[in-house]
């Protein structure tokens, strides 16, 4: 099967989130089940210099005032296509948001660009290599499903949902340069309150729609957590569900992990924890080191750790925290005067890995999370991951309960409600946890035994290809 996957992110290529991972990680969890994948990028400055010399496989000719080509290459194992747009893509600062942190103004012209042209090679364009189906990511693939069905190509689609928070929104006075028909502007079309929503369109016309966890495919249909478009998702719920993420095991083993001391026991992981106190400056102390690595956003729920610090750093606990996003929250951290808390602000994919081979605990409070994989990097590591009941990460930690903890199955601690109270309940439960060494172990054991990796979720990917791409014939 030939499958053309439009993402506007992809590891290790380009990445603000877990959306990159998840594309990056898709195709070669794909490959031995059969699936030929091939994504479609556009040409960012990162994307650009690692593809190096590339074929020009199709003039694309003008793209909202610049004039643009389709290359195609090979850059860090992935089939790539790549939307050479200079007008578009060719920017400094960042990939959704410009220098001052705000969205570029046309980003629903750069990213329906890049739509109109998966379209077309879903249409045939290149006649060598046609899909079979395409797979699209978040708003920014959203017009793909909405243009094949206006234009009357077969090709089925499918959407996955990473994050409904981002909907794409454009003004209406921009529906025509975008393609979007007239007809179509309207409630039960692709309006959202008085704009276009790049992702509703999405919603509407792809032939299935999955989520990245079957807890976030039954939240999202809720007012609760489906941001306005539950309603949307209710009236497709038959063609909705939730396959769970999983990490790249190539990349996340703390086995083969090249930027730590590697290990394969509990023994091993041990040596990693001095090097990263002395790292972040950070003394010895007799509670769990616990770490977070984050985009520093509402989202996250790293407001409700705040508040519940002094809990944990009154039993010894530690701090180490990795992030940046939000202004007043990036202050708020690196502001934090106690000596149990260290706080690097900025991005740093090394460093991650040793906070996940130094840590004691992984802490994940997020207000909603449609998957999450600093949990999973958690369990994998043998970090033990405290969680928000909520979206992925009610579906990938099993709590410490009394019957959890009596059948030995326990791999992590998870609160609810999401409030900074049932976070410090967490946290005196996780320190009461790391004075029991026996307790502790086991659960690490557990967490590192937890599968984590791709083959369960790639399989059902590939079997709903295989059910779209039949009855498409
Ligand atoms: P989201 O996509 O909502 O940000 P995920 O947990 O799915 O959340 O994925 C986040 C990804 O980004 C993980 O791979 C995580 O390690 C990485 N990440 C987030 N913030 C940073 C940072 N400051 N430095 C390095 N990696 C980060
Ligand atoms: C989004 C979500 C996160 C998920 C990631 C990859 O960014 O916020 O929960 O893991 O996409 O699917």
């Amino acid at each position: 099967t030939r499958v053309l996957s439009v993402a506007s992110e992809c590891a290790p290529l380009v990445k603000t989130g877990g959306l990159a991972d998840v594309a990056g990680a898709l195709p070669a969890a794909l490959a031995p089940l059969g699936v030929d994948m091939r994504t479609l990028l556009p040409g960012y400055p990162a994307v650009m210099d690692a593809l190096g010399a590339a074929d020009v496989v199709a003039e694309v000719g003008d793209l909202f005032g610049g004039s643009a080509c389709l290359l195609a290459g090979e850059a860090a194992g992935l089939d790539l296509f790549v939307l050479d747009a200079p007008l578009l893509f060719d920017r400094g600062a960042g990939i959704y948001l410009n220098g001052d942190g705000v969205d570029w103004p046309d980003n629903p012209e750069r990213f329906a660009a890049l739509c109109r042209v998966a379209a077309d090679l879903a249409a045939g364009s290149l006649g060598h290599w046609r899909p079979d189906l395409v797979h699209c990511h978040d708003w920014q693939a959203g017009l793909v499903p909405y243009y094949l069905k206006r234009n009357a190509v077969g090709v089925p689609s499918v959407l996955t949902i990473h994050n409904i928070a981002f909907q794409g929104l454009v003004p209406m006075d921009r529906a025509k340069a975008l393609g979007i028909a007239k007809a179509d502007l309207t409630r039960e079309g692709v309006e959202y309150w008085g704009q276009i929503s790049a992702l509703k369109a999405g919603l509407l016309h792809a032939d299935r729609l999955t989520t990245v966890s079957p807890t976030y495919a039954r939240e999202l249909m809720t007012p609760e957590f489906g941001m306005g478009l539950d309603g949307v998702l209710q009236s497709r719920k038959a063609d909705l569900s939730g396959i769970l993420n999983g990490i790249d095991l190539d990349v996340w083993s703390p086995e083969v992990d090249g930027h730590i001391r590697p290990y394969k026991t509990l023994r091993g992981k041990a040596a990693n924890k001095a090097p990263l106190r002395a790292e972040f400056g950070l003394p010895e102390a007799a509670g769990p080191l616990c770490v977070v690595v984050s985009r520093l956003t509402a989202q996250k729920g790293l407001d409700l750790l705040l508040d519940a610090l002094p809990a944990l750093l009154d039993r010894g606990g530690q701090l180490a925290l990795l992030g940046s996003g939000d202004p007043a929250l990036e202050a708020a951290f690196a502001s934090y005067d106690h000596p149990g808390v260290a706080v690097r602000i900025g991005y740093d994919e090394a460093l991650s890995h040793r906070m996940m081979a130094g840590g004691d605990a992984i802490l994940v409070p997020s207000r909603f999370e449609p998957c999450g994989l600093t949990q999973l990097y958690g369990l994998r590591y043998g970090t033990l991951p405290v969680v928000a009941l909520t979206g992925g990460l009610a579906d990938t930690v099993i709590p410490a309960t009394p019957a959890t903890m009596a059948k030995g199955v326990a791999t992590g601690l998870q609160f609810h409600p999401v409030t900074a109270d049932a976070l410090s309940n967490a946290l005196m439960q996780l320190c009461d946890l790391f004075e029991t060494p026996k307790l502790w172990s086991k659960m690490q054991r557990n967490a590192m035994a937890q599968p984590v990796g791709w083959a369960p979720s790639a399989a059902a990917y590939a079997a709903l290809y295989d059910d779209l791409v039949k009855a498409a014939e």
